[in-house]
This record gives structure tokens, C-alpha cells and sequence, in this order.
């Protein structure tokens, strides 16, 4: 008998060190003497769910309820059991008979009000934090559930009320700063929001998941300077991490430090060399950096792991020169443009010196054709709004149609456009009804090849004598050439033939350097058509 109740003590100090297998077995021994208790099925429940050994903590729980049926602690174990297998009707049918045997433990009204957030059953869910607070005023688990209960219901107000009286009462609750934090950056509030943060990391200044999820929280909204500090720490603690070593090249990627988040990439992949982003993004930087031979070997590499990546499998064929492609795959816009969005304008305008939107000013200028408030202005591939900054004085409609929502969001900001939509241009342009006077299109003609359907249906959506003006990359033979950096250039016949063909006359044309690449200018040409009739 002694040496059974020492086995009790043996597996209670066994859990306390983590070592679950072994405390296991003094439960299981101590049950072959021993009848079984509530405590016991509790404690070894716990352990076989920790080993996903399901079963056997089911057909314990099922016993423990025969022996002990008006415990309902016992029910309530159920239903976190079926809760966490996502057996939600049954894990809610468990905690109901646990209230019937008691309605006054807090603790169940907060695991079903668990459920029911789970379940986005948001106003029950409350209900039943609610009732557990009533019963347990200084229950902090059930005040932080309620305050993520409230954020779920987009109440930013009474989750910071929650989450503040947690923390005036209890100023080492972290998760609370935590989310304090998320919610301020939501808010844009980033000062503030650092300052939780750090609150957070100096509690816990080892654990690796909330430094993580502080670094992904700062990357998600574009903080990357304030995000390295903590995934610093995190690569420090664990030297192999390579989700925070590859977050490092991303950051050191979005300030401008090429070579260094080559250094972070190619560190990744020395740890694990099938690690998919990490290949993507130093293939692109190789790409960015005409460094083809390597691009296309990392390219090759990455695409063994995702077959059927369309981005990759054009961006191949591009630096392969195949040119059978008329045109790029809407998937291969979309990534590249989302992911380049949030440092386009930093990128393009100060570092590449884009000139395309003002020499379209100049153009209409030179033309006479500055006129205010006169156009119905459709500006194809907007991206982040560059050309409506530009242009917007001079229109009364001004509407901008782009693949990538990333860009269409940085657009929305400026508050230029009168509409943004996200569709793809020929395909907006084949099934609008609206027609404008003019059209613009700067630096989007080079990701399309054949530009036949392209002509086509912008001709049904142009006014007769209305305008359209884009930028294209100059090439000196037959039609267009897909270049290895996976743009189009178009050569002058080309574009005459289909001037003629549509019935346009071109107004206006201008060889320019319309921007640098590598430090060298690249040759463009921007023109002006009217349409005939
Ligand atoms: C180089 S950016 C130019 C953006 C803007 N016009 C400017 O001058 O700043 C090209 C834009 O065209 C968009 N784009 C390219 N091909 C497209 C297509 N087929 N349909 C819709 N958008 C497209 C891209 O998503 C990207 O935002």
C-alpha cells in the first residue's frame, strides 16, 4: 500500500520534470492495486492526451464517469477532450451535463464559451464569459477570453478594456500586453504598441513562440526595422531556426540590404536546402541582380518542390528565352506585385528613378491636352496609384483596374480613385460597360507579349477621338521579346501595325530612359494614340 501511494508521488514528481511516459507508467501501476479516482483519471487523462494516445484517454474518462457520474469536473474533461478533436456538438453536449451536475464552477462556462468562439457563435460565447466572470471575479483566463471574444466582434473598445483591467490587476499577465500590442498596431499606434511588445519579451525573455509571434505580428503590418530586434533573439536562442533566420533575409530584403538577406537565405538553406521561400526569394534577388545562371538554378530547385508554381515555370521560360509565350500566367503578376507591393515606391521611385508617370504629364502637356477636370480616366495596372497622383487634377472620373490587391491597397490609401478594381485588364476591359476618354497604361505593356486582344477590347471601351497613352520597352526586331527579366519589350512596327489595324493615329511619341536597372537606363518609348472614329 505504501509503496503504491509512493508511486502517486513518484508520477506527480515524473509530470513536474515532463517526463509524461514515465509518470504514465506509476499511474498505470499504481491502478493495477488500486481502484480508480478522480484525481487519478484527471491527472492520467492529461497525460495520455499529451501523448495523443486518444483512446485510451477516452475509454478512461468513459470509465471514471461510470464509477463517479455527478462529478463534473469529470464531464467537463470530456468535453476539452472532444473539444480539442474538434468533435464540437459532442464536447458542447459534455459541458452541458457538467453544468446540470453544477452550475456554479466558472471553469465550464469558459471552456464553452470556448467552444462557441470556436464555433464563431461570438454573442454565446460572451454570454458564457460573461456568467464565468459573475462567478469568479478575478478569473483573468475567462476576462482575456472575453476581451478575444470582443476582438473577434471587431470591438477594439471593450477588448482594451478587458485586456486593461487584466494587466491593472495582474501586471504579468503577458498574453494581455500581447494583444494590447497587436490591436495598436492594428490602430497604426506603433509607439504604443512597441512598448507592450517589449513588456511582453521582457517576461518571457526565452520563449521563442512569443518572440515569433511579436516578429510576425510587426512584419505583417510593414514594421521591419522594429521586427529585427526580436527575431534576432529568437535565431540567438535557437541557432537552427529557420523560419527566424529566413524572417531576418525578408527584413534585411524590405530595407534594401540585398546581400545581406542573400546571406540569411543562403544560411536557410544550409539548414534545410528544400526550404521553398527561401530558394524563391534568393532566385528572385539572383533574377533582380541579372545574375541569371544562379537564378535559374534556384528557380529549378524550387520548382521541384512546388511542380506546378505557374510564377516559376514563367519566370524559367523567361530567362530560358523560350519565346512561344504571348503572355504571362495572371498568377505570376499577382505574386510578384503582392509581394513587391508594400516597397514599390520606395524601390521604383527613389531607387530606379521611374519616370513614366511624369513624361505621361509632360506628354498631354506638349499635346495641349492638360485639361481640367475633362477626363473619364482609366488608369490600366495602377498598381499603388502613381500615374492617379499625377493625373487626378485633370480628371473627373478616374477609375484604376489592377491584378494584385497589395498594389490596389497602397492605391486606396492615397484616395485618388474614384474606383479601384481588381480584375485583369482584358478581362475588365471585355466586360465593362463604361467607356473614357483616355486610357493610360504606364510601365503594364510589358507584361503582356501579344498585345491583339489587348487593342481590341480597350478599343470598345474608348470614346471615338478619346486618347490612349502608355509606356512600352523598346526592342529593335520582328514583334516583342520576352526578356529574362520577365518583361515584354515591343518594337515600333509592331506597334504601328496594330495603330492601323485598330483604326488609331498616333498623336505623340517619345523615346525615354524611363527608368535604371543595374545603374543602367532603360530605353522606352511612351506614346500617345487617338482614336480615329
Ligand atoms: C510596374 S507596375 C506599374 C504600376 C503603375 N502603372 C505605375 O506606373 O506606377 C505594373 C502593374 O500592372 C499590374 N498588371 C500587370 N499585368 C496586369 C494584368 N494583366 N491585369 C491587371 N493588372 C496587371 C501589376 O499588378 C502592377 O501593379
Amino acid at each position: 500500500m505504501q509503496d503504491n501511494v509512493h508511486e502517486l508521488m513518484l508520477a506527480e514528481k515524473a509530470i513536474t520534470e515532463k517526463d509524461y511516459l514515465q509518470a504514465i507508467v506509476y499511474y498505470e501501476s499504481y491502478l493495477k492495486t488500486h481502484l480508480l479516482t478522480v484525481e487519478v483519471a484527471h491527472n492520467l487523462s492529461l497525460l495520455y492526451i499529451k501523448i495523443s494516445a486518444h483512446e485510451k484517454a477516452k475509454s478512461l474518462l468513459l470509465q471514471a464517469i461510470k464509477l463517479f457520474p455527478e462529478t463534473d469536473s469529470l464531464y467537463r474533461q470530456l468535453g476539452n477532450f472532444w473539444k480539442m478533436l474538434g468533435e464540437l456538438t459532442k464536447a458542447e453536449t459534455c459541458y452541458n451535463k457538467a453544468l446540470a451536475i453544477n452550475n456554479q464552477e466558472a471553469s465550464t462556462y469558459n471552456n464553452l464559451g470556448l467552444l462557441f468562439l470556436q464555433k464563431n457563435t461570438l454573442l454565446e460565447a460572451e454570454r458564457n464569459f460573461k456568467q464565468a466572470l459573475t462567478l469568479k471575479g478575478d478569473y483573468f483566463t475567462a476576462m482575456y477570453n472575453l476581451a478575444l471574444c470582443y476582438k473577434a466582434q471587431k470591438d477594439n473598445r471593450q477588448t482594451v478594456a478587458c485586456l486593461l483591467s487584466i494587466i491593472s490587476a495582474n501586471p504579468n499577465y503577458g498574453q494581455a500586453y500581447f494583444l494590447l500590442g497587436q490591436i495598436l498596431l492594428e490602430e497604426k499606434n506603433s509607439q504604443e504598441a512597441l512598448q507592450y511588445f517589449h513588456r511582453v519579451a521582457s517576461l518571457y525573455p526565452d520563449d521563442v513562440d512569443i518572440l515569433h509571434n511579436i516578429t510576425i505580428s510587426l512584419l505583417e503590418k510593414g514594421y521591419y526595422k522594429e521586427a529585427k530586434p526580436y527575431c534576432l533573439t529568437v535565431a540567438d536562442l535557437q541557432p537552427n531556426n529557420t523560419i527566424a533566420i529566413f524572417n531576418l533575409g525578408v527584413i534585411a530584403e524590405k530595407m534594401g540590404s540585398y546581400a545581406e538577406a542573400m546571406n540569411f537565405y543562403e544560411h536557410v538553406l544550409t539548414i534545410n536546402p528544400n526550404y521553398f521561400p527561401a530558394l524563391n526569394n534568393l532566385a528572385i534577388i539572383n533574377l533582380e541582380t541579372q545574375n541569371f545562371d544562379k537564378a535559374k538554378k534556384l528557380f529549378e530547385q524550387a520548382l521541384q518542390i512546388e511542380p506546378n508554381n505557374k510564377s516559376i515555370i514563367h519566370t524559367l521560360s523567361a530567362i530560358k528565352g523560350d519565346q512561344s509565350i504571348d503572355c504571362p500566367p495572371p498568377e505570376y503578376i499577382k505574386t510578384l506585385f503582392d509581394q513587391y507591393a508594400d516597397h514599390f515606391e520606395e524601390h521604383l521611385v527613389k531607387g530606379l528613378d521611374y519616370q513614366v508617370p511624369l513624361l505621361f504629364k509632360q506628354m498631354l502637356e506638349r499635346n495641349k491636352l492638360l485639361l481640367e477636370k475633362h477626363y473619364l480616366l482609366l488608369d490600366l495596372g495602377c498598381g499603388t496609384g502613381l500615374v492617379g497622383a499625377v493625373l487626378q487634377d485633370f480628371a473627373a472620373n478616374l477609375v484604376g483596374v489592377d491584378l494584385s490587391l497589395r498594389m490596389l491597397e497602397q492605391a486606396k490609401q492615397k484616395n485618388l480613385y474614384s474606383q479601384l478594381i481588381n480584375d485583369e485588364i482584358v478581362h475588365y476591359l471585355s466586360t465593362t460597360i463604361k467607356q473614357f476618354n483616355l486610357i493610360v497604361a504606364a510601365d503594364v505593356l510589358v507584361y503582356f507579349g501579344n498585345l491583339e486582344q489587348l487593342f481590341f477590347a480597350l478599343k470598345k471601351c474608348l470614346m471615338p477621338k478619346g486618347y490612349f497613352m502608355f509606356s512600352i520597352e523598346n526592342y529593335h526586331k520582328g514583334e516583342f521579346l520576352l526578356q529574362k527579366s520577365g518583361r515584354f519589350a515591343h518594337s515600333q512596327q509592331y506597334i504601328e501595325a496594330l495603330i492601323k489595324k485598330y483604326d488609331f493615329s498616333l498623336r505623340d511619341s517619345q523615346l525615354s530612359i524611363t527608368r535604371m536597372q543595374n545603374n543602367k537606363p532603360v530605353a522606352g518609348i511612351i506614346l500617345l494614340l487617338q482614336r480615329n472614329k
